[in-house]
């Protein structure tokens, strides 16, 4: 089974969730399919379809005016949410600890974190990927995550919206790092999603790289034709 994760990030509207909730619906999948939405459109999800947010804070409760509890989210019905996306890393100023508070919130509200990792383009032309990534799944992972809890995302940061991918052999040299450092910290059943520039043109040959359990998927989870095929792709 794979996870195809969409990530929605400042688009959409309800009517448009609607829509693609009662489409996706329809589709004889295997795969567990995740729409990660704005705050605005957050509520439950069916069968088919989980619904997670984009960010969650990393404090409980109290004068953050603007932020949104991991408890906010989860009593809307979503169960998932992303953090440590590097969009959010940028604007937020976001480290490895703090994505591991918000994290570590998540998990304390019942959501599964899909947390994000991955280098830029400066740190990639420093060789500095697998550094980057190996210290981003031991800083950001907080320690009440348990195995199966969460999920990792690696997204190279330089390949997102950018219409390219890393090869598969990089994707997987990636991944497998990811995956001896999670079992080397005792997650030996999380799932690592690959992230930046995925489509349908590309889903499967992603998907069959070693350990890629799935992917999380921007510009083209938000419209269904062209969200189908990855998730088509994934099986
Ligand atoms: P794109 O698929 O548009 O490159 O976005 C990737 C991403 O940021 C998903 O979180």
């Amino acid at each position: 089974m794979k996870i195809i994760a969409g990530n929605w990030k400042m688009n959409g509207d309800v009517k448009s969730l609607d829509n693609m909730i009662n489409d996706l619906s329809g589709i004889d999948t295997e795969s567990r399919v995740i729409l990660c939405v704005p705050y605005t459109m957050l509520r439950a999800g069916n069968d088919v379809v989980m619904i997670g947010a984009q960010n969650v804070s990393k404090f409980e409760s109290g004068a953050h005016t603007s932020e949104i509890s991991a408890k906010m989210v989860r009593d809307t019905g979503a169960v998932v949410t992303l953090v440590g996306h590097s969009e959010c890393r940028d604007a937020l100023h976001d480290t490895n600890t703090d994505v591991a508070e918000r994290a570590k919130m998540a998990i304390l509200n019942d959501l599964i974190p899909i947390i994000c990792i991955g280098e830029t383009a400066t740190e990639r032309d420093m060789g500095l990927t697998i550094r980057v990534v190996e210290n981003g799944v031991r800083e950001s992972v907080p320690d009440n995550a348990t195995d199966g809890g969460f999920i990792i995302a690696y997204e190279p940061r330089w390949a997102i919206g950018a219409g390219i991918t890393p090869t598969t052999q990089q994707i997987g040299a990636v991944h497998k790092i990811i995956r001896e450092t999670l079992n080397d910290m005792g997650f030996t059943d999380t799932p690592i999603l690959y992230g930046a520039s995925v489509t349908g043109a590309n889903a499967h040959e992603i998907m069959s790289v070693p350990n890629v359990d799935g992917v999380l998927v921007g510009g083209a989870s938000l419209k269904l034709d062209d969200f189908i095929p990855i998730i088509k792709n994934a099986e």
